[in-house]
This record gives C-alpha cells, structure tokens and sequence, in this order.
C-alpha cells in the first residue's frame, strides 16, 4: 500500500514536514509520500478542502492559520482537539475524516525523551511563559499527564486565567515581570511565544540570565535553533530543550495516528538541528 499525506497552511512552502515525514516513511519501510497543498488568501478553502479529499489521502496536517477553519469540515474531532479548538493533524478513517491535536502530546513527548528522570518526577515546578495556542496544548497535556505544580506567566492575564482553568494542577497566573522575579522558583520554564524567532531575534520575553544551572529552560521557536532565551539560560548553567525536538515529536505522533507505527527517533533530532543550523 502506498501511504500518501498532505500539509496545509500558508504560507508553508519551506516547511519542514515533508522532510520529516519522508524520513518516517523511510524507517518505518513504507511506501508513500508527504506533499504541500498551499491554500493561499484568495483560493476558496472550502474547493480546496473538498478537492484535497477526492484525492485518496490518508490524512494530512494542518498549519496556520487553519487550525481552527478546518474543525467545521470534518466529520469528528478527539477530545483533545475539542479542549484546543485546533487541530493539526486530520485522519481518513474509512471515510471519515477525524480531526486530532499532537502538539501538546508531541511537546511532552520531547521533554520525556531528553528529560526522563523529569517526567517521572511529577513534582517538578513548572513555568509556562506565553497563553497562545501552543501554550494551551502544552499546558493540557503536562496537566493531564500528572503534573502538579503548573504556572502560567502572559502578558494577557485573562488568557492565562483561561488556560490555567482547563487543568486540575495547582499553580498561579502572574505578569511576565512576576515571573521574571521568581525566575528561580522553577525546575522547567517553557517559552510558548513567538517572541526572539527570526527576523527579530535580539527579544527575548523575560530575561532568564539568572535561572539557577539544574533548571531545565525550554523554547518552541526553532528558527533560530539557539533563541536569545536559550543563550541566556545556558550561560547561566541550565540545560536547554531546543524548539525543533516538539516539531518531531508531534510529527511522530501524526505519523501513528495515520499508520498506527510508533517510529524510532534515532539520529533525526541531531539531523534536523543541522538542516535548521545551515538555513
Ligand atoms: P500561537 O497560537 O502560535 O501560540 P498566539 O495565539 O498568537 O500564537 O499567541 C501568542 C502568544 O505570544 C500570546 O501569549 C501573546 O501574548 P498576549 O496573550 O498578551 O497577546 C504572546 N506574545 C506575542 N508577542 C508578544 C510580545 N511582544 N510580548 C509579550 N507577549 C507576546
């Protein structure tokens, strides 16, 4: 059987997902393809998504800004997707098209991987800066994932109001300025924003230049690979999660949900931090 798979968005034409998912291909010693399906501005959605349907595709990803346009013309959307209102990863299944949200689970799955002694300490005190639509997925699946101590640092309160209220873990909301004062409280901080990625990337959101060195200092940008955030918290001695570890691991989980196999990671997170180096 020949897998084949789509991306929408716009704009997506250097996206890393078809690099991505042709290495999972090649591992898992399938058959198939992984191609980009622009939609652009002008270009009605609704042709589009119904000729992308007739084309006998497996599934296929959803970037910005889709996320939330693509729910009405799916036939069924998981529990997780619902608490998102997003979904990045669209299933065939015998006909019905089924919508899912990886982000959240791909993100802890990185830290999982480079962290294990983390995931297993449920303890841990854990910052998240940033209330977007990254934050909301990572927040629900560190909550849901058992751990207990959760705060939420936006420049927006209500928004993290919002999040914090999705979830069972205790934990405050604060002002960035709050959090940038207690920067030492934390075992992990993970950056959610968009702030510090490329053109603009001397702003940092908070300053992390005094994190204590066991702390473990996330960022989800990935362009650059080493945010002014990053380099910060690694001059002061923490260990560093880069961004593109969460590409992967979501793709990872795409890949599943579409193939049903779970494919081994080895060699591709130093692989894409090398292509993301030379851009
Ligand atoms: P995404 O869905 O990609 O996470 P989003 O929903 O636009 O993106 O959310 C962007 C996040 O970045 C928000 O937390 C936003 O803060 P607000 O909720 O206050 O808008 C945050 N953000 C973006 N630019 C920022 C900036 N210059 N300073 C502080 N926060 C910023």
């Amino acid at each position: 059987m020949e897998y084949r798979f789509a991306l929408i968005g716009y704009p997506i034409k250097h996206s890393l997902s078809p690099w991505i998912h042709q290495q999972f291909l090649k591992k898992a010693e399938l058959d198939g393809e992984y191609f980009i399906n622009e939609i652009t501005p002008d270009d009605s959605f609704e042709e589009q998504i119904n000729k992308l349907k007739k084309m006998n595709i497996n599934g296929f990803n959803v970037t910005v800004p889709y996320k939330q346009k693509i729910i009405s013309f799916l036939d069924e959307i998981d529990q997780t997707a619902n608490v998102m209102g997003a979904v990045n990863t669209v299933a065939n299944q015998n006909g019905k098209w089924i919508g899912y949200n990886t982000d959240g689970i791909g993100f802890l799955h990185s830290l999982k991987n480079r962290f294990p002694e983390l995931h297993e300490d449920k303890s841990s005190r854990i910052l998240i800066v940033g209330s977007g639509g990254a934050a909301r997925g990572i927040f629900y699946a560190l909550d849901a994932a058992g751990f207990k101590f959760i705060d939420i640092a936006n420049r927006t309160i209500e928004k993290a109001n919002v999040i914090k209220k999705l979830g069972s873990s205790t934990g405050n909301v604060l002002s960035l300025s709050e959090a940038e004062q207690h920067i030492g409280n934390y075992d992990v901080i993970i950056q959610t924003t968009n702030v510090g990625m490329k053109p603009l990337v001397d702003n940092t959101i908070i300053n992390v230049n005094k994190v204590p060195p066991e702390t473990v200092v996330s960022d989800i940008v990935y362009q650059p690979i080493k945010t002014k955030f990053l380099q910060q918290a690694e001059e002061a001695g923490a260990a560093i999660h880069f961004g593109h570890s969460m590409l992967l691991y979501q793709a990872q989980y795409s890949f599943e949900i579409w193939t049903n196999i779970k494919v081994a990671m080895n060699g591709l997170d130093r692989e894409l931090q090398l292509i993301l180096e030379g851009r």
